[in-house]
């Protein structure tokens, strides 16, 4: 088993984590949230969501927090586009790298854009042809690879099918999302290994929702399967609206503690990085659900 040297965050704490936030975060603790991610290493921040303010009021903003960044070298702030109109809007306000997102569940599909899996692999063919026109990268998702709310289980061969659909369409990368945290270890790595069959491991992501535990266990079977990608939030922001309390996107200190551990450089200050979860956690009004952030600051008295 070799391990990857290097690993790649992507921290998605100020799109993923925030998205459900019943609560309406300012746009001003957004981008202290994200400036503060920078200061710890991190060089791609998912920085909003250019989608319906009907279906998440969180994101209507999206156009004041690409505003209000301010450009920093070797940093990228890929947003989510969900069709022509986000994408539109994405370009308006400078964005440099977007992301659409499909699922590999037909009822997670409808309930989370509204459409088929079909219908969503047509409308994101226009949105990536003009986003490459405009010189700007896309990556693609796909949700419920290792299980659905709805649906339960979810064959790895249809993960692959939408993946190398993505993939053969321009997406750069392609994110795998256990959505809702049922994957386990060797699951996550049949799924990985079927995909890559289809799509380049290096062309793969990880992102792994905590819901049940297990995000930290399937990054590390990710990692012995060649991912050197994650996709990660800051104090395990997000939550899941069908587990009340459970921890949200696997936790950004928890992961890199993990690759700390296994001697795997990401470039992220620790400590910094617990301070911005005590932080945004305390502008939220709760403690980081991360077992990694809570143990680092007991000790720290
Ligand atoms: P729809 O209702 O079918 O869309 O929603 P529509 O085209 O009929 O438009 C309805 C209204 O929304 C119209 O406004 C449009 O103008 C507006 P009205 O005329 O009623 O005033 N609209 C928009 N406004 C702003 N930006 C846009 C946009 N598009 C339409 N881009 C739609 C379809 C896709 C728009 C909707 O379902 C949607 O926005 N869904 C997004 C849901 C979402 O953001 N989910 C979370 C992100 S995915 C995720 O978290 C998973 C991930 O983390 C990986 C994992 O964990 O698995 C990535
Ligand atoms: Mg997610």
């Amino acid at each position: 088993m070799t391990l990857p040297k290097k690993v790649r965050l992507v921290e998605v704490g100020p799109r993923d984590g925030l998205q459900n936030e019943k609560h309406p975060v300012s746009t001003a603790t957004k981008l202290a949230l994200i400036g503060r991610l920078i200061d710890c290493g991190l060089t791609t921040i998912e920085a909003t969501a250019f989608v319906s303010p009907k279906w998440v009021p969180q994101m209507a903003d999206a156009a004041q927090v690409m505003a209000g960044l301010a450009p920093r070298e070797g940093a990228s702030f890929p947003v989510l586009v969900p069709n022509e109109k986000g994408l539109e809007a994405a370009l308006a306000a400078g964005a440099s790298e977007v992301a659409v997102f499909a699922a590999a569940s037909e009822t997670f599909s409808q309930k989370n854009i509204n459409c088929s899996i079909k219908e969503s692999l047509e409308r994101f063919k226009p949105v990536i042809n003009k986003a490459k026109e405009a010189n700007v990268k896309v990556r693609g998702y796909v949700s419920c690879v290792l299980g659905c709310p709805y649906e339960g289980e979810i064959a790895p061969l249809a993960v692959a099918e939408v993946a190398w659909a993505l993939f053969e369409m321009g997406c750069h990368e392609i994110s795998l999302g256990d959505t809702v945290g049922f994957g386990t270890p060797e699951k996550t790595k049949e799924l990985i290994e079927t995909v890559a069959r289809r799509v380049p491991i290096r062309k793969l992501a990880g992102h792994f929702h905590d819901t049940y535990g297990m995000a930290v266990a399937n990054v590390y079977a990710a990692l012995q399967m060649g991912v050197n990608v994650f996709d990660t939030s800051v104090g395990g922001l997000g939550g899941c609206p069908d587990a009340k309390g459970a921890p949200g996107n696997v936790a950004t200190e928890d992961v890199v503690w993990l690759l700390k551990g296994l001697g795997i450089d990401c470039g992220v200050d620790l400590d910094r990085l617990v301070d911005t979860a005590a932080w945004i956690c305390g502008e939220l009004g709760r403690a980081p659900a991360s077992k990694v952030a809570q143990a680092l600051l007991a000790r720290r008295g």
